[in-house]
């Protein structure tokens, strides 16, 4: 099967509105290209409970803090649509940023609290930029579920949140986040490290580990969770800590003391790549 690409708003709603007629089930999958394993995981898990599965590809421009890192983002269209169509995927959104942008937006998304932490603190604007192109790809493709990875759990809080508080007509639904065998967990970004940075960056999971380790030994003390985790990572100078947290599992804001589900996350600059991770505790 061929997954069928549609680059504009209107044709995407009018290729969905059998689909509704005849009550499809439809799962979102948004991305914003570059497909790799990770984003596999999540198509595979909307084309077990979905009829039509729609995936969306659009490189967010609102979403990016700095254009370096948007510049650098490339895609090859012809390359994802083939990878959507071996997994099954029915329809590819993939929209041009004048599509999605004709003027510039006078309405954003703002979601407090979720956003105001851990990447929210060093990436000003990028949960309202992703909040907003989630809200406009639900409104156009109206699905009865949208699929999000764990790997960015903070964004996974900011969207549930999102559509919590605005009562959106839509179920969330987590997907865990899909590694290497190293630990090192996929990203489209990892392919900019080198060969040297590639070899060390497992170690950013291995820390989170130890520091859930260490929590399950019964540390109730964020700080000295964090400084175990903080330390091991500056054995090795190419690690750039930005932040090293643990927060509340569902909020994202940081806890002193250790008591409720919590998730461990980081980031970290490894030479010019900014890599993020984290795990339950
Ligand atoms: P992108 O980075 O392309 O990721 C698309 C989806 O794939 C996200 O939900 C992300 O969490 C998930 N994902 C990426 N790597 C993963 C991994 N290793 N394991 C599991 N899931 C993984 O996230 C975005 O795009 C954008 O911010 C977007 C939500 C599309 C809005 O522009």
């Amino acid at each position: 099967m061929t997954s069928e690409l549609i680059p504009t708003i209107a044709e995407m709603r009018n290729r969905l509105a059998l689909s509704r007629v005849r009550e499809r089930t439809i799962g979102l999958v948004p991305t914003m290209g570059a497909l790799h394993s990770g984003h596999a995981a999540l198509i595979e898990r909307a084309r077990a409970d979905c009829q039509v599965v729609v995936l969306s590809i659009f490189v967010n421009p609102i979403q990016f803090d700095q254009s370096a890192d948007y510049d650098a983002y490339t895609i090859d269209l012809a390359k994802d649509v083939e990878f959507c169509s071996r997994l099954g995927v029915d329809l590819v959104f993939a929209p041009s940023t004048e599509e999605m942008y004709p003027e510039p937006l006078s309405t954003f998304v703002e979601v407090e609290g979720a956003s105001e932490h851990l990447c929210g603190m060093f990436r000003p604007g990028h949960f309202r930029g992703v909040a907003t192109v989630v809200a406009k790809l639900l409104n156009i493709v109206s699905p009865g579920k949208a699929y999000f990875g764990e790997k960015d759990a903070q964004q996974l809080a900011v969207i549930a949140r999102m559509v919590a508080d605005l009562n959106m007509p839509v179920e969330i639904v987590p997907v865990p986040t899909v590694r290497e065998p190293d630990g090192l967990a996929l990203s489209s970004r990892n392919k900019r490290l080198t060969e040297e940075e590639r070899k060390i960056a497992p170690m950013l999971y291995k820390a989170l580990q130890l520091a859930a380790g260490y929590i399950r030994d019964g540390c109730k003390s964020a700080a000295e969770v964090r400084d175990l985790a903080i330390s091991y990572l500056q054995a090795r100078p190419e690690f750039r800590v930005e932040y090293l947290e643990v927060v509340d599992a569902e909020s994202m804001t940081p806890v002193e003391q250790i008591a409720v589900p919590v998730r461990i996350a980081v980031a970290a600059w490894l030479g010019a790549v900014r890599l993020i991770d984290n795990v339950k505790a």
